[in-house]
């Protein structure tokens, strides 16, 4: 497979890169030792206190700048103010219907200080979890690092959630605190955020406040002595938050920055828990060495604040540069399908951060929408979430990179905090569609069953075989899970949950999960989890959700669905449980297709043969071997049925 890649695009794989910009990077050096590395690296993050040791434990519980005092806020703000950086522009906002705001580091330290201040007197005390349930807009931001300076750990909750996606997370984490908006800006229509809130709360025993950002102006419900405009808690701290503030609370380095809940294997999503003077140290350290940062940088990051690209690059990696960040609320194709390169013509952005969906988006849109845009400010490109097909790589090079701008492929997960894989702009020969090798100080490799490295073009699984610095350090109230997902497959070492190939140049193509989870338009979601969402219909005895492959999203969900004696296959049916997975988890969880079956194709031993509904689902017509089903009439009637 990787021979196939590479010899189709030998023209593209470059030997090295003189475009790397204007300025030729220095090359960085190997290090042999990671704790060496990673010890260098740390000190360009701000210490209040020095750490005695690099790194402590074994696996899987590691510690690392054990002793050490920082505050994460502290090193994404008040290290700029001493400097000409303090008004430089920290977040340019954009607005889906067109509004713009700059913050300057200036004023992110004032609002920062104000809403720090608010959640203190909201009684948040270091340690409490405040779930931030927002949209792509400053506050959203400001909140995340509010939360930071006063040591109270966030949970941000990606603004797509359905209301029971987010009170099952609000209830595993606790919270006393609600921080969400009105509603927010999407393809022209508002996205009722705070009634959301609202049923996610009822009857819910932590949430003793809810904090609303005013951004549509609808009219919403407010509950007496619960609910609280930002705004006037703002103005009242206006007043006397100088006399009010206090200096940034002094964390402990394995102390809790945030949770961040993600899909796995069963149905119940994991708080990944990151820790701060590890997470920071991985996030400044890539953010540098991967975007090649500079002081001059405009960058602008797709991805939303509520997947951990937000929180890593757009903010505690860039922050902690001191860097502009560009920030969009809306959709990529409102009003017209050439919003995002509006956006980089309009703030002369040079780096862009985006996902190979919203790539294959824009191919498929047509190349008019880039044709008369001057995207001659762009020097650098980023692609994460996803493998990026070589033929859409190509597109992203030379339409919007003008065959000028390098490509960094980054691989990396919620739970590795920040990037492992991806070439070094100036110095990695890049390779279309591949993440090429880890970077310094990871030791990322691909082994087999028995955890023997394989080499070649061989195949196996994706593994770390050291612990680096912003690696989760467990599953929120759930350590046997953190023990079981991540460190039981092999002996000693991280188990990513993505398949893998190692070519004859060492680079790693990262093929997918090997796992039961699906990546939708770089969206993330477990079957499991798909799954219990469709069995809150009646009408269902049982289902499988698929994730079959799709030109444009990747992957999209497909429903396998065996009904209850005497109910009708309907198409209101379909609607039906459409409507509960919308209402479970999310409108962009929509199953792309419904398949009704008189039973699920299973082996002898029980097991859902899932690698023949994968083949249906994706129109295959060789289905793979069907000698093992213990009932072949499921499949034949199915083929019989027309559905397909
Ligand atoms: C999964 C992690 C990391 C931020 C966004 C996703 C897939 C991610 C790549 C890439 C191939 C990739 C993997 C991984 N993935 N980046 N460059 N090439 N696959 O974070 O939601 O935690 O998902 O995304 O399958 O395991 P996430």
């Amino acid at each position: 497979m990787s021979e196939v890649r590479i010899g189709r695009y030998n023209d593209l794989y470059f030997k090295s890169i003189e475009f790397a910009g204007n300025r030729k990077v220095k090359p960085v050096e190997l290090v042999a030792d990671n704790r060496k590395f990673w010890e260098g690296e740390s000190k360009n993050i701000s210490w209040q206190e020095d750490y005695q040791t690099v790194l402590e434990g074994e696996a899987p519980f590691y510690r690392w700048f054990e002793g050490g005092k920082l505050n994460a806020s502290y090193n994404c703000i008040d290290r700029h103010l001493g400097s000409w950086t303090r008004n430089k522009a920290a977040i340019v906002f954009e607005g889906e219907p067109g509004d713009q705001r700059v913050l300057t580091y200036n004023d992110l330290y004032r609002e920062v200080s104000k809403f720090a201040s608010v959640l203190k007197r909201m009684n948040v005390k270091k340690g409490d979890i405040v779930t931030i349930y927002m949209p792509m807009i400053p506050e959203t931001i400001v909140a995340m690092l509010a939360c930071a300076r006063i040591g109270a750990p966030h949970s941000v909750v990606f603004g797509g959630f359905s209301s029971n996606a987010l009170k099952d997370r609000i209830n595993d984490s606790e919270s006393k605190v609600v921080i969400t908006v009105d509603g927010y800006w999407r393809r022209g229509r508002v996205v009722p955020s705070k009634t959301n809130v609202d049923k996610a709360v009822d009857e819910n025993e932590f949430v003793e406040n809810v904090i609303v950002v005013k951004r549509t102006k609808h009219h919403i419900f407010m509950e007496k002595d619960r609910d609280y405009w930002y705004d006037e808690l703002m103005d009242w701290a206006d007043r006397d938050w100088k006399k009010n503030v206090s200096e940034p609370e002094v964390m402990d380095s394995e102390d809790t920055l945030f949770l961040l809940y993600t899909s796995g294997t069963t149905g119940k999503p994991k708080g990944i828990v990151h820790t701060t003077g590890g997470y920071m140290t991985g996030v400044n350290s890539t953010f540098r060495r991967v975007f090649d940062i500079r002081d001059e940088d405009v960058y602008f990051c797709t991805a939303d604040v509520g997947w951990i690209t937000g929180h890593s690059y757009i903010v505690y990696g860039p922050l902690s540069h001191g860097s502009t960040v560009v920030i969009y609320e809306g959709a990529p194709n409102h009003p017209d399908k050439d919003r995002i390169w509006d956006i980089i013509e309009k703030y002369g952005v040079t780096i862009l951060y985006t996902s190979p969906t919203a790539i294959r988006m824009a191919i498929k849109w047509g190349d008019e929408y880039t044709e008369d845009k001057d995207l001659s400010s762009l020097r650098l490109l980023g692609s994460v979430g996803e493998p990026i097909n070589p033929e859409v790589w190509k597109w992203y090079f030379e339409k919007i990179g003008g065959e000028r701008c390098p490509i960094v492929d980054t691989w990396w997960q919620t739970e590795t905090g920040s990037i492992m894989i991806s070439p070094i702009p100036g110095k990695t020969p890049l390779a279309p569609g591949c993440a090429t090798k880890p970077i310094t100080g990871v030791s990322a490799e691909v082994v087999d069953e028995d955890g023997t490295p394989v080499s070649n073009g061989g195949s196996g699984y994706l593994v770390v075989k050291e612990p680096w610095p912003s690696m989760l350090r467990n599953v929120y109230k759930n350590e046997e899970r953190y023990v079981n997902t991540y460190w039981s497959n092999f002996e000693g070492m991280y188990f990513t949950g993505d398949g893998a190939i190692k070519d004859e140049n060492g680079y790693i193509w990262v093929t997918g999960r090997v796992d039961d989870v699906i990546n939708i338009s770089g969206h993330r979601l477990g079957s499991a989890e798909v799954e219990s969402a469709v069995l809150t219909n009646d009408s269902v005895a049982e289902v499988a959700a698929i994730g079959c492959s799709d030109s444009i999203k990747g992957s999209v969900i497909c429903l396998f669905i065996s009904l209850k004696e005497g109910v009708e296959q309907t198409d209101d049916l379909k609607a039906e449980i459409k409507e509960a997975v919308r209402d479970e988890i999310g409108k962009f969880a929509s199953p792309e297709k419904i398949i009704f079956m008189k039973g699920l194709p299973k082996t002898r031993s029980g097991k859902i043969m899932r690698r023949i509904l994968r083949n249906i689902g994706e129109g295959k017509k060789d289905l793979g071997d069907l000698s093992t089903l213990v009932d072949r009439t499921v499949v034949d009637d199915l083929i019989k049925s027309n559905q397909i």
